[in-house]
């Protein structure tokens, strides 16, 4: 059929309609979301350049993490920054480190907030670096234990999910390995399968001080140029034993979204990284766009490109506006 007789703008005519025909939608139940928990700071610091987004000691990040959780957010990603690093990330290992009383804190809550941990060392080796450094380079089969024992003790803490970020060789199966050996069996991974080095990162760097300190993380976070090697790279990690696998950064590598959602069998979450959040507040503060309609706008075509987990400082707020136009539909 064609014009006159085909008039698309038929199913565009009212909000009833358009709802009716309506190809994706955002739910709470979609997100994740972030939370940086430090043993920097003792009241909740907002971080500059993510406005809206604070550094939390341990009760306020439980405190917040219960926010999102009524607003029907299932579950919160935390990252960790300590009071003293090094240069092996002794930290991230500690049972009383600062993540693993986070999670603790979380667990001891009356809630079903599920509790997903980042699992790398980069918040906690002085260099800045996602591993152990040996001679100029970060060295994977050393690195690769090393994040076992931290996803271990992340279990022991009562994470429902560790997130293995680093990009190392072979580091799913590792943890996997760690974790079944503990009797941690019931632990799911989320692995940062396809997670590209970025410049959208700057502000989480900021945010837990882990900007490398030389170098940079070509050699184990992979080229933008790419999307061939990102299905090899979930194709190694589901053989491996990832329950969920991830794409990273979110806007401009919505293609490789879409091609890892049709080749492979398990959830695959979308990571809306701190650039990108920026960006939006920036642009929002400007006055150059409107903020809500922009994260939304953003929010669904992560969605639409085929992402059933979308992780997202943008949560709450959305939550919020979900429920709000919920009501009024609704009321
Ligand atoms: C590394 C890690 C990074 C992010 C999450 N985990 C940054 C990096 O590679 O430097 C970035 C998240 C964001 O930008 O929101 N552990």
């Amino acid at each position: 059929m064609r014009f006159p007789e085909s008039r698309p703008r038929r199913l565009r005519k009212s909000d009833a309609v358009r709802r009716l025909v309506r190809e994706t939608r955002l739910h709470a139940g979609d997100f994740l979301y972030p939370l940086f928990v430090s043993e920097r700071v003792t009241v909740p610091e907002p971080i500059a350049s993510m406005p809206g987004i604070n550094n939390y000691p341990v009760k306020d990040v439980a405190r917040e993490a219960l926010r999102a959780f009524k607003l029907g957010i299932p579950g919160v990603l935390l990252f960790g920054t300590p009071a003293e690093k090094d240069a092996v990330g002794s930290e991230a290992l500690s049972s009383d480190g600062i993540v693993q009383r986070a999670v603790r804190e979380i667990k001891s809550l009356d809630s079903d907030i599920l509790v997903v941990t980042d699992v790398c060392l980069c918040e906690y080796t002085d260099h800045g670096h996602c591993g152990i450094v040996e001679e100029g380079d970060v060295a994977n089969d050393a690195t690769i234990e090393k994040l076992a024992q931290q996803a271990v003790s992340h279990a022991d803490a009562g994470a429902d999910i560790v997130a293995p970020s680093d990009m190392m060789d072979g580091r799913v199966g590792a943890v996997r390995r760690a974790l079944d050996a503990h009797g941690f069996e019931s632990t799911a991974i989320m692995a940062y399968s396809a997670k590209y080095c970025s410049a959208f990162y700057g502000p989480f760097r900021e945010a837990v001080g882990s900007a490398p300190k030389f170098g940079d993380r070509q050699t184990y976070q992979m080229d933008p140029a790419n999307v061939v090697e990102a299905l090899k790279e979930v194709e190694l990690d589901i053989n491996e034993g990832a329950d969920i696998v991830m794409v990273k950064p979110a806007l401009a590598y919505l293609d490789v979204v879409a091609r890892i959602r049709q080749s492979c069998h398990v959830p695959l979450a979308v990571y809306n990284v701190s650039g990108e959040y920026a960006m939006v507040k920036l642009a929002a503060q400007s006055g150059a766009a409107d903020e809500k309609r922009l994260t939304l706008e953003i929010l669904t075509a992560i969605k639409r490109a085929g992402a059933d987990i979308i992780i997202s400082y943008h949560a709450p707020d959305v939550a919020g506006w979900l429920r709000e136009s919920e009501g009024q539909k609704n009321g």
